[in-house]
């Protein structure tokens, strides 16, 4: 079996794509995938590198049984493109920085995470930063469904 790799991103690497990270990290264990799935996530933007997750993303998921304080943040490295198979952008701003600062044959890796559910009308995970505790619990509900749909995309894809 080969291994799959997945980086999740956002801006600040503490709200939207560390919930993505523990939420499909948490199904990958549960699914026994461990050992071959890789998943990180980053940020486009560098203000909160090395810190843990905001607390209210962190009290969210921990309300749903998921924990997240082992996650720091860190930017997005140009190394990144090489090394991931998935790189999954939160909103449509950072998923065209991401085609930005990649290499042509990179670009087809990145994607739109919430092309991975059609539970839900929209298209992008919003920034729940600026907002109230609902903003978190909607972010949360987004990255839960659009996570099962990567897992079984990745199990139909890659491991069959
Ligand atoms: P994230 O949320 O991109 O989901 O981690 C944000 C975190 C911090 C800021 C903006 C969005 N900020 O402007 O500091």
């Amino acid at each position: 079996m080969s291994k799959v790799s997945v980086l999740f991103v956002c801006l600040g690497n503490i709200c939207r794509s560390p919930t993505a990270h523990a939420v499909f990290r948490k199904m990958v264990q549960d699914n026994g995938l461990q050992d071959v799935i890789d998943i990180d996530s980053a940020g486009t933007a560098a203000y909160h590198v090395g810190k843990h997750p905001d607390t209210r993303s962190m009290e969210t998921a921990r309300n749903r049984g998921i924990e997240m304080l082992d996650l720091r943040a860190r930017k997005v490295d140009f190394g990144d493109f090489y090394v991931y198979d998935y790189i999954l952008a939160m909103d449509e701003e950072n998923y065209h920085n991401l085609l930005d600062i990649a290499l042509p044959e990179h670009k087809d890796k990145i994607q739109m995470f919430l092309d991975y559910t059609s539970e839900f009308e929209e298209s992008e995970v919003p920034d729940p930063y600026y907002g109230g505790a609902q903003g978190f619990e909607h972010v949360f509900d987004l990255v839960d469904s659009a996570s099962q749909g990567l897992l079984d995309h990745i199990k139909k894809t890659h491991l069959v």
